[in-house]
């Protein structure tokens, strides 16, 4: 079997940074489907983007906590797949922000859940040590209500590489008993999972965003 399409371990044709905002009323209108990455600061957002676009540092990531600091958004064109818009958000949870940027960051975050019409899925992050906690159920429920119907989740535990393996799958296995709809796991340091992942998005984008693009 030479079953090569788009979906396994896609290839990417073009990937570059297209526009970063702080606020909704900044971002340019789009009707590229987009995929927002969410969860918390030092989750491994902007690594896992780095690994579906393969490029090794176009999206900027750091071991400080609080790195990405606007919402950005790249631009990708997938080998014989769609053309769509991947989108890093800044981390949640991070305490070392003034009060005064917390609350700027809930406004500018709200406001593009609520408003951006694009957006079409929200990938949750969790680091695979600590599984889905409050922060992320909190965040599941707020999808469920912004907007409807509901904005769609799927959740990606990252940093599996540090799990031992012999215990990696059991571990995976007990967080998607935890949490409604589809767990991936995924590591930025050995690439797992970025297959799997961008098999589900292009299954998703394929069979939810029909018509939204040429
Ligand atoms: P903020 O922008 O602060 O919200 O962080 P982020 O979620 O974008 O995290 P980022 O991708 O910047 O990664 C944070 C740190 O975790 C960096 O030091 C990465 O090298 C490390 N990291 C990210 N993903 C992985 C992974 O899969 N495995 C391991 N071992 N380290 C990872
Ligand atoms: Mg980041």
């Amino acid at each position: 079997m030479s079953a090569s399409n788009s979906a396994d371990d896609p290839k990417i044709v073009e990937a570059s940074f297209a526009f970063g905002f702080t606020d909704l009323g900044g971002a340019p209108p789009s009707t590229v489907p987009e995929i927002a990455f969410a969860g918390r600061s030092n989750v491994g957002k902007s690594s896992l983007l780095n690994t579906l676009l393969s490029r090794k540092s176009l999206v900027r990531t750091s071991s400080t906590p609080g790195c990405t600091r606007q919402i950005n958004v790249f631009s990708v064109q997938v080998h014989e797949g769609p053309y769509l818009h991947l989108v890093d958000l800044p981390g949640f949870g991070y305490a070392k922000r003034s009060k005064s940027e917390r609350r700027q960051w809930g406004v500018m975050l709200d406001r593009y859940f609520r408003e951006r019409a694009a957006l079409r899925l929200v990938v949750i992050l969790v680091d695979a040590r600590r599984g889905p906690e409050d922060l992320e159920a909190d965040l599941v429920e707020y999808l469920s209500e912004v907007r409807d119907p509901p904005i769609p989740h799927v959740y990606v535990a990252t940093k599996i590489d540090k799990v031992p393996r012999s215990m990696a799958k059991t571990a995976l296995g007990g967080m998607s008993e935890r949490v409604p709809g589809r767990l991936l796991g995924f590591s930025s340091k050995t690439g797992t999972g970025r297959r799997d992942i961008w098999r589900y998005l292009l299954g998703f984008v394929k069979h939810r965003c029909d018509g939204s693009q040429s």
